[in-house]
């Protein structure tokens, strides 16, 4: 295996641009023609050979400006194709051929369910024809798609359908063309039959915009809320950044093989059909948000990442970062509600500081990238949200705004880095961001402490900060970073004391910790207050200050922001969970059992924050608070603390269940805070009184008429193992078989049971018919079910849930290499874990190292895991 990294450093302007293609494609499941014309020009004064990229091409033909080129002016690899002795000037006629059929990785063009289509970002397009497959290069594109119309009566591209005619030998040829240069991972071919969904969109300057969004035949009743969400997303975009789309049409297509959610090229976005098909007996609620998330993403894009792109790969956080940071807002004004917050801050504490301080370690703009599809992570993606969100925190929405202005201003059209972004936001608010900038350069989660001193005499309150990041895998040595932390002090009833200090703080109270050590005093303090130090989360670190435990109830009682009072809670318990887990102690304290109880009847808690603040810790994130764990240790001190509490949680979670049952479904935001908090009640129930929650499973799942009940029965009913549990498979087995995507959830359920019969169990519902390892849904599904939240028995003492896991990973490198390299993640933790579980899970990955044809992407991944 040879796997070459490259380094941002090295990076190179291209010696050679391409301003235009005409494609033709002439559909043919084994036997794909494309016909492509280049029209390239030299850049600068060099004598450097042509190289395009270009793997798994089957060349047929090449001219220069019409004329064959001879074989001794060019040379074939597996992955380039070099042309020499050309002039500044010249046009290139290229003809391969390619075989869908056989595409089962899902990058380049690819047949799903009998639907063509394609996927180029990274790296896709070089499987289409020969190119010049960087996002520096930008043209544009006219393509013309010929096949059967009957068998596909929709044949799209990017931008707008210019022509279509009927050939000579039956064919039919549809032609698009896109007005705007894009990179070539922008492209897109969609060829198919679908249901077709038609609404319209006016922009704010009168324009309007045909809105299409092609689904499966038969699931147009699933297709609303999509449409919906994005209607939503061009209102918001316009009226946040004043941002119009720019074409006179938007398809969306939905497909059900594909390795992400979904990618937003130009005018012709193909979605994983998870992303788009729902409806309340399908999907649940959390599905729903998944779709407005994702819709939103893609059309954020059209902004941030196709109107100005990148670069280069290594800048993928430019608009990765960005538009998730764009996403998240959308979603957290369209819901209103805190908890918007608590679930991102918890997706970056259970995964990206696992990432950050693990093998793969990365900053948000990584140095060195093998196989590039490994860094589309949640370091580039949700740090990388976090990271924008900073600015946006010490720039103020006003300074922001004025900074993405500036951006657009200069670098409408371009491929640009992410200095270019950081400069647009300096220049525009002369604010400098020089020290922030570490933020793209340090992996690793920085570590804040902060102790205090109460001077009454002076009536003085004095925080001391240090800062501090560890060595990561790629890393040794760090800097000190710009901090940006939201403060607040109350008193001892929880109400918010005025901060005065003559410390700079900006707008909201933040304070930036610039250097190792720093302090900070307050003045007219009455009493010694409890601080509140990350308030909204305000950085993506680990902050810890020695709170007592009434300090810790009181902020979860009463803080007026949402996040902290949850990270009260959750820094509460872990704290108890971590003393029984070490043998320290044998009980929660009563007072912390009392405060849980308070919350559950505290009338003035929203339904929503109640849920989250009725919430264990999860297994990730005690994970990422230590090193060397004895997972069953920490399983079974959850255990503990679970039976000490639901006793006590009990009685309110009762009359709460009940009081919490609707008559009539609804998806707006109060009702699926009370499903969601129903969820959480009718688990503590469980906990406490198995045969209750076996009758309370049982007839919520007859009785309702949504799958996000139905799923919290079902769900509960297989974390406990209740007696109702393999009745209630059955039935939804039975109702919902022929449909792979209902099917995930049930997939998802038998991956995670938590159960000794598991590993048979997993043998005949890997049998089962609907389960495909081609499909990543249905792989995802199960296998990450089973290996990220099945601790118990991934992690069974004779290493079994570890060699299980290892053989599908073996069976999907050959397959698709990179859903491979994403479910591969458990095992390359090892070195988290105690012997012998570290030992098993490292000679697993050994064997896996081993084996010839090893995917680059696995190589990568399973390579740094062993070696660091
Ligand atoms: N750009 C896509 C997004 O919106 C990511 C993506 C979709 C992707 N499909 C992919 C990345 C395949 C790598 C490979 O986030
Ligand atoms: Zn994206």
């Amino acid at each position: 295996m040879t796997a070459k990294a490259k380094l941002l450093s090295d990076y190179q302007a291209p010696d050679f641009t391409i301003d235009q293609i005409e494609l033709t494609i002439e559909l043919d499941a084994e036997n794909t023609k494309v016909t492509s014309t280049l029209r390239v020009q030299r850049q600068g004064k060099h004598d450097r050979p042509l190289i395009l990229d270009g793997e798994q091409l089957q060349l047929q033909s090449l001219h220069i400006d019409g004329q064959a080129v001879p074989q001794q002016q060019y040379h074939q690899t597996d992955s380039t194709l070099t042309i020499s002795d050309i002039g500044d000037e010249l046009t290139v006629d290229i003809v391969v051929t390619i075989n869908p059929a056989a595409n089962t990785s899902l990058e380049g063009l690819y047949l799903s369910d009998g639907a063509f289509c394609t996927q180029c970002e990274a790296e896709g397009f070089r499987k289409i024809t020969y190119y010049l497959d960087r996002p520096d290069v930008l043209a544009r594109f006219t393509t013309k798609i010929i096949g059967d119309v009957e068998q596909f009566p929709f044949m799209l591209s990017n931008g707008n359908q210019i022509a279509k005619q009927q050939l000579a030998d039956g064919r039919t040829a549809v032609t698009w063309q896109d007005p705007f240069p894009k990179p070539c991972y922008l492209f897109a071919l969609v060829a198919g039959d679908f249901d077709l969904l038609e609404d319209s969109f006016t922009t704010m300057s009168g324009r309007d915009v045909c809105l299409q969004l092609f689904v499966d035949k038969g699931n147009l009743d699933r297709a609303d809320y999509a449409m919906e969400s994005l209607k939503n997303s061009m209102a918001w975009d316009e009226k946040v950044y004043g941002l119009e789309y720019d074409l006179d049409i938007y398809m969306v297509v939905a497909v059900d093989f594909f390795n992400m959610g979904a990618m937003e090229n130009k005018g012709l976005n193909v979605f994983n059909s998870k992303y788009v098909l729902a409806n309340p007996s399908s999907a649940t609620d959390q599905d729903f948000n998944g779709i407005e998330s994702v819709i939103g993403h893609e059309y954020f894009h059209n902004w941030t990442g196709n109107r100005v792109t990148c670069r280069d790969w290594f800048q993928l956080s430019l608009k990765e970062g960005l538009t998730v940071f764009r996403d998240q807002c959308f979603s957290e004004d369209m819901t209103g509600s805190a908890v918007n917050r608590i679930d991102d801050v918890a997706i970056i504490r259970s995964h990206q500081f696992a990432e950050d301080a693990g093998p793969m370690a990365h900053p948000i703009r990584p140095q060195s990238v093998i196989e590039m599809n490994n860094f589309y992570t949640v370091t580039v993606y949700n740090k990388g949200a976090e990271v924008i969100r900073m600015m946006h925190t010490l720039l103020g929405a006003d300074g922001f705004r004025r900074g993405m202005d500036l951006y657009f201003e200069r670098h409408d059209g371009q491929a640009v880095t992410c200095d270019d972004f950081v400069a647009a936001m300096e220049d525009a608010n002369s604010f400098d961001l020089s020290h922030f900038k570490t933020w793209y350069q340090q992996a690793g989660t920085p570590e804040v402490t902060v102790t205090d001193h109460y001077d009454a005499d002076s009536q003085t309150y004095t925080l001391e900060f240090s800062q501090q990041t560890p060595a990561t895998a790629d890393q040794a040595d760090k800097k000190a970073t710009h901090v940006p932390l939201r403060l607040g002090l109350y008193d001892s009833d929880g109400a918010a004391l005025p901060l005065n200090t003559d410390s700079p703080l900006t707008d909201g109270n933040v304070y930036s910790l610039i250097t190792d050590t720093d302090t900070l005093v307050f003045n007219g303090v009455a009493s010694h207050p409890t601080p509140a130090l990350l308030k909204g989360f305000s950085a993506p670190i680990k902050l810890s200050y020695d709170y007592s435990d009434e300090q810790l109830l009181t902020l979860s009682q009463h803080c007026d922001d949402g996040f902290t009072r949850w990270d009260a809670m959750q820094t509460l318990l872990a704290r108890y969970i971590w003393g029984i887990a070490d043998g320290v102690i044998n009980e929660v304290p009563t007072q912390v059992i009392a405060g849980l109880v308070a919350i559950s009847q505290n009338q003035h808690i929203d339904d929503a924050l109640k849920a989250r603040l009725l919430q264990l810790p999860t297994v990730n994130g005690l994970l990422n608070q230590r090193e060397q764990i004895d997972i069953h240790a920490l399983l079974d001190a959850l255990e503990t603390i679970r039976q000490q509490v639901a006793p006590a949680l009990h009685q309110t979670c009762t009359s709460l269940y009940s009081e919490l049952q609707q008559s009539q479904y609804s998806l707006d935001a109060a009702s699926i805070a009370k499903r969601s908090l129903s969820a959480s009640c009718l688990s503590w129930i469980a906990e406490a009184n198995g045969q209750q929650a076996d009758q309370l499973c049982q007839s919520l799942y007859d009785s309702s008429d949504n799958m996000t009940e139905q799923l919290n029965a079902l769900t509960i009913a297989n974390r406990f193992d209740l007696p109702c549990r393999s009745s209630l498979m059955d039935q939804f087995e039975q109702r919902w078989q022929d449909d792979g995507l209902v099917m995930d959830k049930w997939l998802n359920l038998q991956g995670c049971w938590n159960s000794e019969q598991c590993f048979d169990n997993l043998k005949t519902v890997e049998a089962k018919p609907f389960f495909k390892l081609t499909n990543p849904n249905r792989a995802r599904s199960l296998i990450a079910g089973f290996a990220a939240m099945n601790y118990r028995y991934f992690h069974a003492e004779d290493g079994s849930g570890y060699q299980w896991l290892s053989q599908k990973i073996q069976n999907l490198n050959s397959i698709n290499p990179q859903i491979a390299a994403r479910l591969i993640n458990p095992l390359t933790q090892w070195r988290k874990f105690t012997a012998p579980q570290s030992i098993q899970m490292k000679a697993c990955l050994e064997q896996i190292y081993q084996l010839k044809d090893l995917s680059k992407d696995l190589h990568e991944i399973v390579g740094k895991s062993l070696e660091y």
